[in-house]
């Protein structure tokens, strides 16, 4: 039973809210504490964050942390995976147009393409062969809108999939080094956060009526593009750009007037958070350590102090606090990725692990019967009783 049968009772205001805080099902892999945030099967993020990928990932599809044997055999078995990406998958991407569209487009196009090639109906199997594949697609993705077709430098198979991917665009080195460290971090604290985010849900939704997992991942990576959900975090450093400084006064101003004409602040805020979100503070921190005087970076800072007292006295604002996107941006920013319309493809790349881990944990649930079609209720609203005459 409920520990607090309230939950449960439905009332008018809930209805065409975006079922927001209406509990519909129970999840495994994260939660989300509302002051201290996301923890991973019960650790909070900022202790696993400076683990091996591979491992967070095993702990997600697993709900314990890997032995070393374990860790390695997962890590083997990735990389098994991971080898040869179909060509018919290749040529569909290869024949975008450079520079179309949006990357979370040709994500999402990559993922159904890979579908196409190779899908075979094991749920688990399915989703480790796409997360094995993630580290190429990302890279051919970036290489291909650039109008780039040679050849990507081939996989290695002793790297792990962040490395890969540093590896597979060409960057060396002491760059390299930067990159990986910036873009694991990232990565893991992207990973999951509960199961009712909008791309893991309809990941989730989509993988009830038993479609494929490159589907349901493909219909994920589509809810996350748009800029009330994944796609903010570009919208936060092209918001740091038009602000371009770091001196508070002038950020007020600037705030003020963004909000007098009804124009969003990115960056802060957060749906089931009512504190700053411990992935921004986790960010800031890595900030400092990896880019502590660039100009992007000493502007969010300052944001992060300025923003939040000013959201604070709108009586409807119930979060005034940094959130994930704040820092992101910027860090991706000062270690390369100049073009904020990549960023989202990074989240969803992370997204990727969590969401296959609870499409897992739902077909599994119910003593192995699965969670049943996802098949919630609309009210009839201005709709008489008619006839065609
Ligand atoms: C996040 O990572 O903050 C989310 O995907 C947004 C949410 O939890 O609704």
């Amino acid at each position: 039973m409920p520990e607090d049968d309230s939950l449960f009772t439905i009332t008018e205001a809930h209805l065409d809210s975006g079922m927001r805080g209406i509990p519909v099902g129970t999840c495994r892999t994260s939660f989300v504490d509302p002051i201290k945030g996301v923890h991973y099967v019960g650790y909070p993020v900022e202790d696993l964050v400076n683990l091996e990928e591979e491992d967070v990932i095993y702990l997600l599809m697993n709900k314990r942390l890997p032995t070393e044997d374990e860790s390695k055999t997962f890590r083997d078995e990735l990389v098994r995976r991971g080898e040869n990406i179909p060509t018919g998958a290749l040529r569909v991407l290869e024949s975008l147009t450079p520079g179309s569209g949006h990357p979370m487009d040709w994500l999402s196009i990559g993922i159904m393409a890979l579908g196409t090639a190779e899908t075979t109906g094991d749920t688990r199997g399915d989703a480790m062969n796409l997360i094995a594949r993630m580290p190429e697609l990302m890279a051919r993705i970036f290489r291909l809108r650039n109008g780039k077709q040679e050849r990507l430098r081939p996989r290695k198979p002793e790297l792990g999939l962040v490395e890969n991917f540093v590896h597979m665009m060409g960057y060396e080195g002491e760059r390299a080094e930067r990159v990986a460290r910036v873009l694991r971090f990232f990565f893991i604290l992207h990973m999951d956060h509960g199961g009712g985010n909008l791309c893991t849900f309809s990941g989730k939704a989509v993988a009830s009526g038993w479609a494929s997992i490159y589907s349901s991942l493909a219909s994920a990576m589509n809810a996350l593009s748009g800029p009330l959900h994944g796609r903010a975090n570009q919208a936060c450093l092209e918001f740091v750009q038009r602000i371009g400084t770091s001196d508070h006064d002038e950020i007020e101003a600037f705030v003020r007037e963004e909000l007098d004409n009804r124009r969003p602040i990115y960056g802060f805020g957060h749906g089931v958070l009512r504190a700053e979100d411990p992935r921004a503070r986790l960010l800031i921190e890595l900030g400092e350590e990896v880019c502590p005087e660039d100009a992007n970076f000493l502007i969010v800072k300052a944001l992060r102090e300025v923003i939040p007292p000013i959201l604070g006295e709108i009586p409807k604002i119930s979060n005034p606090h940094a959130n994930v996107d704040l820092a992101s941006g910027s860090l991706l920013h000062s270690v390369g990725f100049r073009l904020p319309e990549y960023y989202t493809t990074f989240f969803g790349w992370a997204r990727v692990a969590g969401i296959c881990a609870q499409i897992m944990d739902e077909r599994n649930s119910r003593d192995g019967r699965g969670t049943p079609i996802y098949r919630p209720k609309y009210i009839p609203r201005n709709q008489p009783p008619r006839r065609l005459a």
